[in-house]
């Protein structure tokens, strides 16, 4: 057994150890508390203003049934939440303080283990970021996605139907009554996002990470199960407490990211992931360059048939089996010999897994494509990388020469989009400056710039986008993101003007401005940097501190790990 660092508080027979007991008394807890046992901390994103994650208190009740039920000492704490529709400009401006407010916590609060609670988007890679440096033993839980949209006949997939059938009212194929009656009904309950999006897959990747138990992904939100399932990680963070582990570090190793990349591919993740996934591997030590997201997706197949790159919803994946069909189906190319939190490995968790509907979770050998939904593009326009969703992109763009349609910023884009004067058809490329994360700045999910009114009405669902920002999970399209360097730091994009000739060639991951060394030099010469979006505060520490996209957006001095110590309970007395 290992020795509980909670001990440390409340242990000593000391005035420090006096004065932790009986302050906790306060809220009604016996001296039983503290015979001992191990205390499990519960770090919780509910917020009522993120309706993704608005239930987590419940499950949060649900992991304390389990802890108390294992002879555990269960503590709830709250953390900031970061709620993906209201929280402005960018919820990604603070994932990074999330992660430090989770690691702080961990850090300075008496406990031996912590089951985190998370849901919308940037809440589990936060989370998962905040325990991998402090590297106390972790076990998460994700609220789970919500329950299908139903509109008339119609099933509705969160944002990728949403952003569908806006297009449709600016293409005045919807009146404003109809869309009144979408909005009653393309949420009907809390959870995140039910499509493939970033929440979905980020909880996908918890579980291929193996720091989720199995099954966890899929569960939705109002399902019993759910409630069932975090009382099984309430018990099972007593165990690990006890034993002094799995910690972070002992399953997020290069294995697990491996595993994770593959899964991904396979679910048809968005593209968010590899932001994030780059950015939790920085945390523990793990290099993730993305040449390795494209090597692996050039040998993973898609086999999810989930919006946005498919058909169905996370609920439909949920009765299909969920992702331990996928892990199963992918073993092949996976390290099954991965440790998950459940101290099993990835292999043996997966091993009964038994798909009930092949149209939802295809087999390997059937796949809905060969190759994995995300790649990597280089070239002269991106030197450190872009990242493009081919499976929710259109076929025939993804071979493509077009003149740039250039946009300054969002409000360039905002003012400009439906100017019948503006010269664009359907085969320019559409490019968006300084959305990146200096720029933005938080690289918003602004990469799925909307296609002009005019074009739109004349039947054009899709043309070639490209930016330094991010684009939401739910999102479709030929759409090229996360451009490194961004432009606001003088990256290529920077000097790309209107007409400049612009190449896209996914079959050989390049992305090409057609323009000559030369005028790129006397265009650089030129470039002068935008002034910052910050001077002072929290905003003023991003823009010091926070990395390109291809290097995950974390602060550079965040990353790596700063295990806690049991000597960090020493401090100065309170009185
Ligand atoms: Fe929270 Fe989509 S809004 S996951």
């Amino acid at each position: 057994m290992a020795t509980l660092r909670s001990r440390n508080w409340f242990g000593p027979r000391t005035l420090d150890g006096f004065m932790h007991r009986a302050y906790l008394r306060a809220e009604g807890f016996s001296d039983l508390v503290f015979d001992g046992r191990p205390v499990v901390g519960i770090a919780n994103s509910w917020s009522e203003l993120n309706n993704c994650n608005a239930h987590l208190r419940q499950v949060a009740e649900a992991v304390k049934r389990g802890v108390w039920s294992a002879g555990g000492f269960p503590l709830e704490f709250p953390t900031i939440s970061l709620g993906e529709i209201l929280m402005k400009p960018t919820t990604m401006l603070f994932r990074n303080l999330m992660a430090m407010d989770v690691e702080e916590c961990i850090r300075a609060y008496p406990l031996d283990a912590v089951v985190l609670l998370s849901g919308c988007d940037k809440t589990t890679p936060a989370m998962l970021m905040g325990a991998a440096s402090a590297d106390v033993p972790a076990i998460m839980v994700t609220g789970g996605p919500m329950l299908r949209g139903a509109w008339r006949a119609e099933e509705l997939g969160s944002g990728t139907d949403a952003r569908r059938l806006w297009a449709e009212r600016r293409a005045g194929r919807l009146t404003d009554e109809e869309l009144c009656e979408v909005e009653a009904c393309l949420s009907r309950s809390t959870g995140h996002c039910m499509v493939m999006g970033t929440a979905s897959t980020m909880a996908s990747m918890a579980e291929a990470l193996g720091i989720a138990l199995p099954g966890n992904a899929a569960i939705p939100a109002p399902d019993s199960r759910r409630l069932a399932l975090a009382e099984l990680a309430g018990r099972r963070a007593v165990e690990m407490a006890l034993a002094g582990g799995p910690k972070p570090s002992e399953i997020l190793t290069p294995k697990a990211f491996d595993n994770a990349i593959r899964s991904d591919m396979a679910i048809g993740g968005s593209t968010n992931a590899i932001v994030h996934l780059v950015a939790i591997a920085g945390r523990i030590g793990v290099r993730l360059p993305l040449e390795r997201f494209d090597e692996l997706s050039r040998t993973t197949p898609l086999i999810v048939n989930l919006k946005p790159s498919g058909k169905y919803l996370m609920e439909d994946f949920f009765y299909a089996g969920g992702l331990p069909v996928v892990l199963k189906e992918l073993l092949p190319l996976l390290h099954g010999e991965a440790l998950t939190v459940n101290g099993r490995t990835l292999a043996d968790n997966v091993r009964d897994a038994r798909c009930w509907n092949e149209d939802v979770i295809r087999p390997l050998a059937v796949p809905l494509a060969k190759e994995g939904g995300t790649v990597i593009l280089f070239g002269n326009l991106c030197p450190d990388g872009a990242v493009l969703k081919q499976s929710a992109a259109s076929a025939h763009l993804l071979t493509h020469r077009g003149r740039a349609v250039v946009f300054e910023n969002h409000d360039d884009l905002a003012r400009r989009i439906d100017d019948p004067a503006l010269p664009i058809d359907e085969t320019s490329v559409l490019v968006l400056k300084h959305a990146g994360p200096k720029g933005a700045p938080g690289m918003p999910e602004w990469g799925a710039a909307p296609i002009p009114a005019r074009l739109l009405k004349q039947g054009v669902k899709d043309m070639v986008r490209i930016s330094d920002a991010r684009m939401s999970g739910t999102s479709y399209g030929t759409v090229i993101l996360h451009v490194a360097p961004e432009s606001a730091v003088g990256g290529p994009l920077a000097l790309v003007r209107d007409g400049d000739e612009i190449e896209l060639d996914v079959p050989t991951r390049r992305l090409t401005l057609r323009v000559s060394d030369e005028e790129l030099a006397r265009r650089r010469a030129a470039w002068t940097p935008p002034p910052p979006h910050f001077t002072s505060g929290y905003g003023r520490l991003f823009l010091d501190h926070v990395l390109q996209a291809n290097e995950g957006c974390d602060f550079d001095i965040l990353r790596g790990r700063r295990p806690v110590r049991a000597e960090e309970s020493e401090g100065p007395s309170r009185l």
